[in-house]
Protein backbone atom coordinates (compact mmCIF):
# COMPACT_ATOMS: atom_id res chain seq x y z
CA UNK A 1 0.00 0.00 0.00
CA UNK A 2 2.90 2.21 0.94
CA UNK A 3 4.74 1.94 -2.51
CA UNK A 4 1.85 2.66 -4.26
CA UNK A 5 0.68 5.70 -2.40
CA UNK A 6 5.13 6.26 -3.37
CA UNK A 7 4.31 5.20 -6.79
CA UNK A 8 1.17 7.47 -7.44
CA UNK A 9 3.09 10.25 -5.83
CA UNK A 10 6.43 9.87 -8.18
CA UNK A 11 3.45 10.17 -11.13
CA UNK A 12 2.40 13.76 -9.77
CA UNK A 13 5.61 14.90 -9.44
CA UNK A 14 7.00 13.73 -12.60
CA UNK A 15 4.42 15.26 -14.22
CA UNK A 16 3.96 18.46 -12.85
CA UNK A 17 7.85 18.85 -13.87
CA UNK A 18 7.21 17.65 -17.17
CA UNK A 19 4.21 19.90 -17.23
CA UNK A 20 6.02 23.43 -16.06
CA UNK A 21 9.15 22.58 -18.19
CA UNK A 22 6.75 22.71 -21.25
CA UNK A 23 5.67 25.93 -20.03
CA UNK A 24 8.58 27.25 -18.96
CA UNK A 25 9.90 26.57 -23.11
CA UNK A 26 6.93 28.85 -24.42
CA UNK A 27 8.10 32.70 -23.39
CA UNK A 28 11.28 31.71 -24.66
CA UNK A 29 10.38 31.28 -28.37
CA UNK A 30 10.13 34.02 -30.37
CA UNK A 31 7.24 34.30 -31.97
CA UNK A 32 6.32 34.65 -35.79
CA UNK A 33 3.85 37.35 -37.10
CA UNK A 34 3.16 34.59 -39.95
CA UNK A 35 2.83 31.72 -38.11
CA UNK A 36 1.36 33.08 -34.20
CA UNK A 37 -0.43 36.25 -34.60
CA UNK A 38 -2.18 36.39 -38.23
CA UNK A 39 -4.08 33.31 -37.19
CA UNK A 40 -5.50 35.18 -33.80
CA UNK A 41 -6.25 38.33 -35.66
CA UNK A 42 -7.72 36.45 -38.46
CA UNK A 43 -10.08 34.26 -36.19
CA UNK A 44 -10.87 37.28 -34.13
CA UNK A 45 -10.64 40.69 -35.72
CA UNK A 46 -10.34 40.29 -39.66
CA UNK A 47 -13.92 40.02 -39.75
CA UNK A 48 -14.48 43.54 -38.65
CA UNK A 49 -11.15 44.90 -39.87
CA UNK A 50 -10.47 44.55 -43.58
CA UNK A 51 -10.63 45.93 -46.56
CA UNK A 52 -11.99 49.49 -47.74
CA UNK A 53 -15.11 49.12 -44.84
CA UNK A 54 -12.51 48.14 -42.10
CA UNK A 55 -13.74 49.82 -38.53
CA UNK A 56 -12.36 52.14 -37.41
CA UNK A 57 -9.89 52.41 -40.56
CA UNK A 58 -8.04 49.57 -38.96
CA UNK A 59 -7.19 46.41 -41.29
CA UNK A 60 -5.93 44.09 -39.22
CA UNK A 61 -5.56 41.62 -41.96
CA UNK A 62 -2.01 42.63 -43.21
CA UNK A 63 1.34 43.41 -41.48
CA UNK A 64 1.43 46.57 -42.93
CA UNK A 65 -2.21 47.46 -41.62
CA UNK A 66 -1.27 46.28 -38.86
CA UNK A 67 1.82 48.34 -38.21
CA UNK A 68 -0.09 51.71 -40.19
CA UNK A 69 0.27 54.81 -38.70
CA UNK A 70 -2.36 55.88 -36.19
CA UNK A 71 -3.37 58.40 -33.89
CA UNK A 72 -3.28 55.97 -31.14
CA UNK A 73 -0.75 53.07 -32.46
CA UNK A 74 -2.17 49.67 -33.20
CA UNK A 75 1.27 48.01 -31.88
CA UNK A 76 4.44 49.92 -30.27
CA UNK A 77 7.65 47.45 -31.33
CA UNK A 78 8.90 46.29 -28.10
CA UNK A 79 5.61 47.83 -25.56
CA UNK A 80 2.90 45.94 -25.45
CA UNK A 81 1.10 47.56 -22.94
CA UNK A 82 1.16 51.16 -24.95
CA UNK A 83 -0.28 49.37 -28.12
CA UNK A 84 -3.87 49.60 -28.82
CA UNK A 85 -3.79 46.08 -30.03
CA UNK A 86 -3.13 44.50 -26.70
CA UNK A 87 -5.58 47.31 -25.14
CA UNK A 88 -8.15 46.41 -27.25
CA UNK A 89 -8.35 42.39 -26.47
CA UNK A 90 -7.88 42.90 -22.76
CA UNK A 91 -10.21 45.85 -22.66
CA UNK A 92 -7.81 48.25 -20.53
CA UNK A 93 -6.73 51.73 -21.27
CA UNK A 94 -9.01 53.97 -23.43
CA UNK A 95 -9.76 51.65 -26.06
CA UNK A 96 -13.00 49.70 -26.39
CA UNK A 97 -12.88 46.30 -25.76
CA UNK A 98 -12.12 44.05 -29.10
CA UNK A 99 -13.88 41.94 -30.60
CA UNK A 100 -17.24 43.51 -29.32
CA UNK A 101 -19.75 41.64 -27.41
CA UNK A 102 -19.04 38.05 -25.93
CA UNK A 103 -16.18 36.81 -27.50
CA UNK A 104 -13.12 37.22 -25.44
CA UNK A 105 -9.05 36.76 -27.26
CA UNK A 106 -8.13 33.73 -24.55
CA UNK A 107 -5.32 34.72 -22.14
CA UNK A 108 -2.69 32.39 -23.78
CA UNK A 109 -3.47 34.38 -26.67
CA UNK A 110 -2.96 37.52 -25.32
CA UNK A 111 0.48 36.41 -23.92
CA UNK A 112 1.53 35.23 -27.66
CA UNK A 113 -0.22 38.51 -28.66
CA UNK A 114 2.14 40.60 -26.04
CA UNK A 115 5.02 38.33 -26.78
CA UNK A 116 5.68 39.24 -30.34
CA UNK A 117 5.09 42.92 -29.86
CA UNK A 118 8.09 43.29 -27.08
CA UNK A 119 10.42 40.89 -29.36
CA UNK A 120 9.92 43.81 -31.75
CA UNK A 121 6.93 43.08 -33.58
CA UNK A 122 8.70 41.81 -36.77
CA UNK A 123 8.01 40.78 -39.98
CA UNK A 124 8.54 37.48 -39.67
C1 LIG B 1 -17.83 42.85 -34.79
C2 LIG B 1 -16.88 43.74 -35.43
C3 LIG B 1 -15.50 43.87 -34.81
C4 LIG B 1 -14.62 42.89 -34.50
C5 LIG B 1 -14.78 41.38 -34.67
C6 LIG B 1 -13.42 43.55 -34.01
N1 LIG B 1 -13.60 44.91 -34.03
FE1 LIG B 1 -12.21 46.32 -33.51
N2 LIG B 1 -13.54 47.78 -33.91
C7 LIG B 1 -14.84 47.58 -34.30
C8 LIG B 1 -15.53 48.88 -34.33
C9 LIG B 1 -16.98 49.09 -34.70
C10 LIG B 1 -14.57 49.83 -33.96
C11 LIG B 1 -14.80 51.33 -33.78
C12 LIG B 1 -15.15 51.55 -32.35
C13 LIG B 1 -15.42 52.95 -32.00
O1 LIG B 1 -14.60 53.81 -32.33
O2 LIG B 1 -16.46 53.18 -31.37
C14 LIG B 1 -13.34 49.13 -33.71
C15 LIG B 1 -12.16 49.74 -33.32
C16 LIG B 1 -10.98 49.08 -33.04
C17 LIG B 1 -9.74 49.71 -32.66
C18 LIG B 1 -9.50 51.18 -32.56
C19 LIG B 1 -9.84 51.62 -31.19
C20 LIG B 1 -9.38 53.02 -30.94
O3 LIG B 1 -9.82 53.57 -29.93
O4 LIG B 1 -8.58 53.55 -31.71
C21 LIG B 1 -8.83 48.72 -32.44
C22 LIG B 1 -7.37 48.87 -32.01
C23 LIG B 1 -9.50 47.48 -32.68
N3 LIG B 1 -10.80 47.70 -33.06
C24 LIG B 1 -8.90 46.26 -32.58
C25 LIG B 1 -9.57 45.05 -32.76
C26 LIG B 1 -8.94 43.77 -32.52
C27 LIG B 1 -7.50 43.58 -32.08
C28 LIG B 1 -9.88 42.84 -32.79
C29 LIG B 1 -9.75 41.35 -32.64
C30 LIG B 1 -9.29 40.87 -31.37
C31 LIG B 1 -11.10 43.53 -33.20
N4 LIG B 1 -10.86 44.87 -33.17
C32 LIG B 1 -12.28 42.89 -33.58
C33 LIG B 1 -15.43 46.40 -34.65
C34 LIG B 1 -14.87 45.15 -34.50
Amino acid sequence: MKSFAFLALSCVVLGAGILSQAQAGVPQEAKSYKNDVAPILKNYCVGCHTGNSAKAGLDLSTYKGLTAKREKATIVAGKAEKSALIQAVKGSGEVKKMPPGRRTVKAAEIEVLSAWINEGAKDN
